[in-house]
């Protein structure tokens, strides 16, 4: 049986692609950023996870406003990086795991989860940040990921509630797979997050600390927060903290939180991170 022993959140700020691919993460401004991320590397080298389930939302790149899925799995055996305007990252492309995708389409379609199957896709800053600051600048990928895609971009995005539920799919999904593997699940965007206009590079801090003191001990709160109050607390891209919620709600009920970490500023925004383990 497969089983999903610990999951993962941090911002995927596309300014921190371009610090690695253009050798700056050893510039001051850079440095607190990476030297956050020295823990959560040994950690997953040492987790060696089988699969990871990628939460994530793409930013007009292998979707447009003509198609807008509010949840996509990514079921291919290989996902290229997304040409984001500057060409693609010159990071490895991402393998799939078609089995196990398939076999989390069917089983949360069945559980009455509307999934849109996506069988090509190019994958964007969304999907490579995180890898990046997980596994660093590796020749290839250290584990197959399957690509969960979330709408958070246009209006109106699927409810916090409604994501933890679908993380609740998404785990027995996993548990009804029968092959053993052991599967890590990130969720990744936010935290305080406003690229635009008058509040442009808005921080809540307060804010941030909560929702991370939450997702570890009380997620069913969160699930309360409404699409306006990301809004006023977190910004016009602060919805992007229920992708959080999608990998929370795959984990166990009770978790142990390992590490956090939060940084201000990047670009305009807050880095949050997380590293939940089940028990
Ligand atoms: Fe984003």
């Amino acid at each position: 049986m497969a089983r999903i022993v610990a999951g993962t959140a941090m911002s995927h700020v596309p300014a921190i692609g371009a610090a690695i691919d253009n050798g700056k993460t050893g510039e001051p401004y850079w440095q607190p950023v990476f030297k956050g991320f020295e823990f959560s590397k040994r950690w997953i080298a040492e987790l060696k996870p089988d699969v990871a389930i990628v939460v994530y939302n793409d930013h007009a790149s292998a979707f447009s406003l003509e198609i807008i899925p509010t949840f996509a799995i990514g079921c291919a055996d290989a996902f290229p990086p997304a040409d984001e305007g500057w060409g693609p990252r010159r990071v490895p492309v991402v393998k799939g795991h078609s089995e196990l995708a398939w076999h989390i389409a069917q089983s949360t379609i069945l559980d009455e989860f509307d999934m849109t199957i996506v069988n090509k896709m190019e994958v964007d800053h969304g999907l490579t940040v995180p890898l990046s600051l997980m596994c660093g600048t590796p020749a290839e990928w250290p584990f197959p990921v399957i690509p969960l895609c979330v709408n958070v971009v246009q209006y109106p995005p699927p409810t916090g509630h409604r994501c933890h539920m679908l993380g609740h799919a998404i785990r027995r999904a996993v548990e009804s797979f029968d092959k053993d593997l052991r599967v890590v699940v990130f969720g990744t965007g936010g935290m305080s997050h406003q690229l635009q206009g008058p509040r442009a590079g808005l921080i809540n801090k307060e804010f941030d600390y909560a929702f991370l003191d939450s997702l570890t001990r009380d997620p069913v709160a969160l699930t309360k927060i409404t699409p306006l109050e990301y809004l006023r607390e977190s910004g016009s891209e602060g919805i992007e903290l229920v992708m959080w919620l999608i990998m929370r709600g795959a984990l166990n009920d009770r978790v142990e939180e390992v590490y956090r970490f939060h940084h201000v500023p990047v670009s305009n925004c807050a880095l949050g991170h997380i590293i939940l383990e089940n028990r």
